[in-house]
């Protein structure tokens, strides 16, 4: 069993990204920018945002943060988002999910300049990545992907279950598993035997926020595992979707949480912004 160690990629990755925004700076007198809309006072969304913010200044780029009580209303979160659509120094905006359920999520979403919409979510990028065009892709789904690729984990023909079937996880991973040639199932809440979908996939991609969902007994032997779940148990300490310390043994790699897909999602965030600021000049 090999550990994919996240937090020592998403080093790399942003080590790279701090690299190329020194460049840009001196050559073109760009500095990146991010702002990142937070409604509402959901803790692990505060939390979420506080890295984001952290990193983005690590690496070079400008960030601001729009904090706003989740009284706010639809109108005026439009309104900062316009704002920030017509802000030259702003080149990825984030509204951070989920939003109070008086918000309506996917007009919010639409409202975001598809060209500074870093987190893949509008559905112009949805669109393109189901095309495999080149687009903004949904951070989370491609920090998996450059695990792959850093693993030299092949992916053509592979058999890969892709557990729970959101639009910021499930969905895009599928997508680019499909893109990347892969034979792709997507299991979610409704589906009738998960463990018969499971127990034959050479590599699974679970993202669904159950403790423990995946056990011994529905994973191949020689598996690969991704666990995106980061859930927060009553003793305090962060787990995945992954009954870890019993799958482990009998995959051949296999993400630990934390420290695996968490750290590259804020890795893939500053690549996309990197990638956005660069468009300024073409
Ligand atoms: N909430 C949970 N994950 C994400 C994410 O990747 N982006 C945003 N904006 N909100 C989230």
């Amino acid at each position: 069993m090999q550990l994919i160690d996240g937090k020592a990629l998403s080093n790399k990755v942003q080590a790279n990204v701090a690299t190329k925004v020194e460049q840009l700076k001196q050559e073109k007198n760009i500095v990146p920018g991010l702002a990142v809309i937070l409604i509402g006072d959901d803790p692990a969304s505060h939390a979420y945002v506080k890295m984001k913010a952290k990193a983005c200044e690590k690496v070079g780029f400008y960030s601001i943060t729009h904090s706003m009580p989740d009284t706010i209303s639809q109108d005026e979160i439009i309104a900062t988002i316009e704002m920030m659509n017509n802000n030259p120094r702003i080149d990825g905006i984030l509204v951070q999910l989920p939003l109070p359920s008086h918000v309506d999520t996917d007009k919010i979403l639409e409202v975001i300049d598809p060209k500074k919409d870093v987190d893949g979510f509008h559905a112009y990028n949805v669109g393109r990545l189901v095309t495999n065009l080149d687009t903004f892709v949904a951070c989370t789904p491609l920090g998996v992907m450059k695990m792959f690729e850093a693993y030299d984990i092949s992916l053509k023909g592979k058999d890969v279950c892709v557990v729970g079937a959101s639009n910021i996880v499930g969905k895009p991973m599928a997508s680019l598993l499909l893109n990347a040639e892969a034979t792709v199932t997507i299991t979610h809440i409704h589906t009738k035997d998960l463990k018969a979908h499971t127990s034959r996939a050479d590599i699974i991609v679970v993202g669904v926020g159950v403790p423990k969902l995946i056990t011994e007994e529905m994973v191949k032997e020689g598996a690969i595992v991704i666990d995106i779940g980061i859930n927060r148990i009553e003793d305090g300490s962060l787990v995945g979707d992954v009954d870890f310390e019993n799958v482990s043994s009998k995959c051949a790699y296999i993400t630990p949480v934390p420290g695996g897909v968490g750290p590259m999602t804020i890795a893939m965030l500053l690549s996309n912004t990197l990638k956005s600021a660069k468009g300024r000049i073409i």
